[in-house]
């Protein structure tokens, strides 16, 4: 049921402020019509901002709990009320009873899960005459003057991972900024294998963007001795890259932003928006509390994946990196389960590069999404022709998805997996078993950490 109703009122709840004294640049344009989505809890929170933005229009959720101000601050064109099926009259009582704050804007109370992509149509496009400017051109030209102006004339520092995000915002900010961009690769010892001289060779090419290369192994792993925990993980290593770009900053001319490829998924995931957290990703939640430089810039914070991947085919970016598969920035540490170590790292690394090159040969990247191996802590009982072996089990994960958000296992071909689980147990000797990850997300995550 889609109903329209006019009532501009939402009440003046407390939201939740972030702490960190930093400056986030978001990639809202303020020459395009905004809608806003008041998420009350839909279990499939995503879709209507999904539907909205196919329709070449920019929305951002928030929150039921989120501030008026929150909400005014962005200057919405239009409300959409997402309540789905979970929250029902208790909540809109609540809305309409709380203390009343009008934004003086059509409202779309939409009841149900399904994003109904007519219905939104009809009434953002013909009721309120939203304009449908909202396109990948569009964005990279309000992006670049908005990095070129917070730059100021001075230099900035790129996070660079070899992923799309970094990769796209190192364009935008090397046309915002040209020489004045300086470009950081961190290696943090937990890449995958040959991973750090493709990054640096490929993309220092490509892009035409000098690479400085850090090898940081050692500080990560001391940093990650004996730590299990994975939000413990995440908060360790996104503290140590902003460490290690602060002593970078310092020795290439102390630029004052730093440039972040963090993305929409990032901060939903990481309840940074108000919303639940479901992991804090190491560039949102994992931000220490004191950060040396005077901002983090993040064009894409407002992006979904497929709208980066986008963008970057319209930056003229290579589809080899516009559609690499995302690595996540804590990289193995979140898929080698339990305690991180080189030896165990180094199992990971080897059982990853077999499988990738299995999915690969089958033809199977162009369905999967992501297709990583993880090294579980469980190890269990097996054989060889010595006898007895007490060896861990890797878990092989391969999902399709558009905007990692949701996900679905790939159907691999049992020929397929039986193969990499012969050549996993045959080369690796501290691996006897081997398993397929056969959940979508939800109810799991991508990742197993
Ligand atoms: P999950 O595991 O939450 O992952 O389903 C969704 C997407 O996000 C990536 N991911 C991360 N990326 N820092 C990142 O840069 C993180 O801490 C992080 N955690 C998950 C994950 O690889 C997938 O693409």
């Amino acid at each position: 049921m889609v109903s329209l109703v006019r009532f501009g009122m939402l009440p003046r709840l407390v939201g939740i402020g972030h702490s960190l004294d930093i400056i986030f640049f978001g990639g809202r344009m303020r020459r395009h019509d905004t809608v806003v989505i008041v998420d009350f809890g839909a279990a499939n929170g995503q879709a209507v901002a999904k539907a909205i933005r196919a329709l070449n229009i920019y929305c951002e959720v928030v929150p039921y709990f989120a501030t008026a101000e929150r909400i005014a601050g962005l200057k919405p064109a239009a409300l959409v009320l997402q309540r789905g099926t979970v929250c029902g009259a208790t909540t809109m009582e609540r809305v309409a009873t709380a203390d009343p704050y009008s934004f003086g804007v059509p409202v779309l109370d939409m009841a149900c899960e399904a994003a109904d992509a007519a219905a939104l149509e009809n009434f953002l496009v013909v009721r309120c005459g939203l304009k449908r400017d909202w396109t990948a051109d569009s964005f990279i030209e309000v992006a670049v003057e908005r990095i070129r102006a917070a730059a100021d004339g001075g230099k900035m520092l790129l996070a660079m991972s070899g992923g799309v995000d970094s990769s796209v915002c190192a364009a935008l900010a090397h046309r915002a900024v040209g020489s004045q961009l300086v470009s950081v690769y961190v290696d943090h010892g937990l890449m995958r294998k040959g991973e750090t001289a493709e990054v640096c060779d490929v993309f220092g090419k490509q892009l035409g963007i000098e690479l400085n290369h850090i090898n940081a192994a050692d500080r990560f792993l001391a940093r990650l001795a004996g730590v299990v925990d994975p939000e413990q993980k995440r908060r360790i290593i996104g503290e140590e890259f902003i460490r290690v770009f602060e002593e970078a900053a310092l020795g290439a001319g102390n630029p004052e932003y730093l440039v972040q490829g963090t993305i929409y998924p990032d901060i939903i995931e990481s309840g940074a928006g108000g919303g639940k957290a479901v992991k804090a990703h190491h560039n949102v939640g994992g931000l220490p509390e004191r950060i040396a430089f005077k901002g983090i810039i993040e064009p894409l914070k407002y992006l979904f994946k497929d709208e980066v991947r986008q963008v970057a085919l319209a930056l003229g970016i290579p589809a080899s990196i516009a559609m690499r598969q995302p690595f996540p920035g804590p990289g193995l540490a979140v898929r080698c389960i339990g305690e991180i170590t080189r030896e165990r790292l180094d199992i990971l690394r080897e059982a990853d590069a077999i499988f990738r090159a299995a999915v690969v040969e089958a033809g199977l990247e162009r369905i999967a999404g992501q297709y990583f191996a993880v090294l579980t802590n469980n190890r269990s009982v097996g054989m060889d022709e010595g006898g007895r072996t007490y060896a861990y089990t890797v878990a092989l994960r391969a999902v399709q998805t558009s905007d990692y958000m949701q996900a679905r296992f790939v159907r691999i071909p049992m020929e397929v997996l039986a193969a990499v689980s012969g050549r996993i147990t045959a080369t690796i000797p501290q691996v006897n078993r081997v398993v397929y990850d056969i959940t979508d997300k939800p109810p799991a995550t991508i990742e197993w950490e």
